[in-house]
């Protein structure tokens, strides 16, 4: 007789995340309980990209409610790469920015820059995690700003009690921003980590395999529900704007009758990103007296 299957725990970023902004606000007004100033960010944004546009103003609003202050700063499109470069060196030498973000990505003139532009960022102030220092360092396994959606991704399975120790992890994506960095974390956390990508051979028998399944490729409906291992926990990264809405890199609805724990899209990874840049720009402040 064959047995019913249950479906997986939905992983619940939005009410993670609001914990996560919670504590960052008990922080911030902690200092100002001790006439300490709160932690600033500056947050840049180059050009009018829509989506740019609603990050920026989610990553602000955030700001506000825990009671972080920030600096707006909006540039043309048609902003010379060495006026980018001199807004963020002016923003190293002052002594009231804690944390500098510079949105991504730059605009298609500029687009060869990001490199330069995230080097340009003073290491103690780069809460994006984005700076080769801060790469290297994690790499290393030394201290230093980790980027906030690897951080928020490992948050969530942390809070799933999954263990990490042994576990045969399969990253989808090999992104900077997220596949990379993510893979790292898990492989600190003493897991297996296979990394995968667009030129991977029979991706599916890589999934298969896996505990830990992070798909951070940018492909809606990418990964289907019989590619899942069951009792696997799946990780949706993905943001895809379709005509049937905002979907993930994860066919949500067949991966859960397998997964013991799922995120869905949107509610799972994206709110945890802005929560971890919260606490990148606290931890921020805690390194500028
Ligand atoms: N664009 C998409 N994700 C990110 C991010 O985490 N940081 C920045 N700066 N830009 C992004």
């Amino acid at each position: 007789m064959e047995m019913a299957s249950s479906a997986g725990a939905i992983i619940d970023g939005k009410r993670i995340a609001a914990e996560v902004r919670r504590s960052v606000r008990e922080h911030v007004a902690d200092l100002t309980r001790r006439e300490l100033r709160p932690p600033r960010l500056a947050l840049i944004l180059v050009g009018d990209d829509p989506a740019s546009h609603i990050y920026v103003r989610n990553k602000s609003r955030a700001c506000e409610r825990a009671g972080i202050a920030y600096l707006d700063i909006r540039l043309p499109e048609d902003t010379p790469g060495e006026r980018l470069l001199e807004q963020v060196d002016e923003l190293n030498h002052d002594d009231t920015v804690d944390g500098i973000l510079v949105q991504l990505p730059l605009p298609g003139p500029l687009r060869h820059l990001e490199p330069a532009v995230m080097e340009r960022v003073e290491p103690s102030k780069d809460v994006d995690g984005f700076h080769p220092e801060n790469m290297g360092r994690l790499l290393l396994g030394q201290p230093g700003f980790v980027a906030c959606t690897p951080l928020g991704i490992l948050f969530l399975l942390e809070q799933t009690g999954v263990p990490l120790e042994g576990a045969h992890a399969v990253v989808i994506g090999r992104s900077v921003t997220v596949g990379r960095p993510v893979a790292a974390l898990l492989l600190h956390r003493h897991a297996t980590v296979t990394i995968c990508h667009s030129r991977t051979l029979d991706l599916p028998g890589h999934v298969r395999r896996a505990d830990i399944v992070v798909a951070a490729a940018g492909k809606p409906n990418l990964v289907r529900g019989d590619w899942i291992k069951p009792g696997a926990a799946v990780i949706d990264v993905g943001i895809n704007r379709t005509e049937q809405g905002l979907v993930g890199d994860v066919v949500f609805d067949e991966a859960r009758q397998r997964a013991s724990h799922i995120t869905p899209v949107p509610g799972g990874v994206g709110p945890m990103t802005i929560a971890m840049l919260l606490q990148n720009t606290l931890r921020a402040r805690t390194m500028h007296r």
